[in-house]
């Protein structure tokens, strides 16, 4: 299969990013992100997440974050839903999509949202009957597709029967989740085999944190098996406040280095994006963990220097 001629980027980086930082990020910060995000042509954006404040309080203000968003036109603006309850919060905001998340792995299910993968799905099906109800799209994501901080492998078989449940339930979407980014290509190779038998394969979307620095040579992998849809986040923000040692997702900043390598259409400016990564990551104190962004900023720096 050759690649895509177009790859749609699910932004997540105000959402997977932010959710598992120590302190809390201004709400203006936030907005100001995202419209920045919006700005650089991202079309799809993660806001955040309509969560138990007490489990994830970084997520507290995703209600206020919508409210005060300037939106721009055409982009697809979604948000996390456990539940009814996470479903009513985001129908009241007019999130755009919805997305239920679910896990391979049944200790990473009960300690991420307190309960076994079937009654996970038990709990997603009306969410995923009202928000289609209403009109809205909604997303499945796995976890654990390539490994679990608590079970470690974790078989293609066991994602692919969660995935199908999520496709069958009648999801839009299904994003293949290695939350602690212990994936390499072949299990990947391997991993998309296994799934496109139940689900179609355009309608998967990978999500690779960079743990063990293998996400870009995973969706390289994805790629090359005609995947469309690749989640990430700005600056390599991130990680997974339920996965211990997870880190950020693979950088959008690199992924879109990559698809220009490959003459992949992606519509995000480079440049922009980076002035993102980089208003984000001077708030939070820290550089941004993107090689790309680091390497564009001292070339930059180089630059200047000459021009004294
Ligand atoms: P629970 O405690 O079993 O739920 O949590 P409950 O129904 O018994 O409710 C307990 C309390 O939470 C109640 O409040 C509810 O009102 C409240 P109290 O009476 O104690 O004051 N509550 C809610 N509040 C706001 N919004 C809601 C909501 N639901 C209940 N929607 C629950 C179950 C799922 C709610 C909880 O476990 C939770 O919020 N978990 C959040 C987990 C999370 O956000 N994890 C990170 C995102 S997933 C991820 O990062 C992976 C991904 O990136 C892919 C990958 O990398 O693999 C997507
Ligand atoms: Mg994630």
């Amino acid at each position: 299969m050759p690649y895509p001629k177009q790859v749609r980027i699910v932004e997540v980086g105000a959402r997977d990013g932010l959710q598992n930082e120590k302190g809390q990020v201004a709400l203006s910060d936030k907005k100001q992100l995202i419209e920045m995000l919006a700005g650089a042509g991202l079309q799809h954006i993660e806001v955040g997440s309509f969560v138990s404040p007490k489990w994830v309080p970084q997520m507290a203000d995703t209600a206020e974050l919508f409210e005060a968003l300037a939106r721009k036109e055409g982009v697809i603006y979604s948000a996390l839903t456990p539940n009814l309850k996470g479903l009513e919060g985001a129908l009241a905001a007019k999130a755009d999509e919805v997305a239920v998340f679910g896990a391979a792995s049944e200790t990473f299910s009960q300690a991420n949202i307190n309960c076994s993968i079937a009654e996970s799905l038990a709990r997603f099906e009306p969410v995923v009957k009202e928000a289609k109800a209403k009109g809205v799209r909604v997303r499945g994501y796995v976890s654990c597709v390539l490994g679990c901080p608590y079970e470690g492998d974790i078989a293609p078989q066991q994602v692919t029967q969660v995935a199908k449940a999520l496709w069958d339930m009648g999801c839009d979407e299904i994003s293949l989740g290695d939350t602690i980014g212990v994936g390499t290509p072949e299990k990947t190779r391997a991993l998309l085999e296994a799934v496109a038998q139940e689900v179609p394969l355009g309608k998967l979307a990978v999500h690779f944190h960079d743990t063990y620095g293998m996400a870009i040579a995973n969706i390289h992998t994805a790629l090359s098996m005609g995947i469309s849809v690749v989640d990430s986040a700005v600056a390599g923000l991130g990680g997974c406040p339920y996965a211990k040692g997870a880190s950020g997702n693979v950088a959008t900043e690199d992924l879109v280095y990559l698809l220009d390598g490959l003459g992949i259409a992606h519509g995000v400016n480079l440049d922009r994006l980076c002035e993102a990564g980089w208003f984000i990551s001077d708030k939070l104190g820290r550089s941004p963990t993107s090689k790309v962004s680091l390497a564009l900023k001292g070339r930059e720096k180089d630059c200047l220097m000459t021009n004294l």
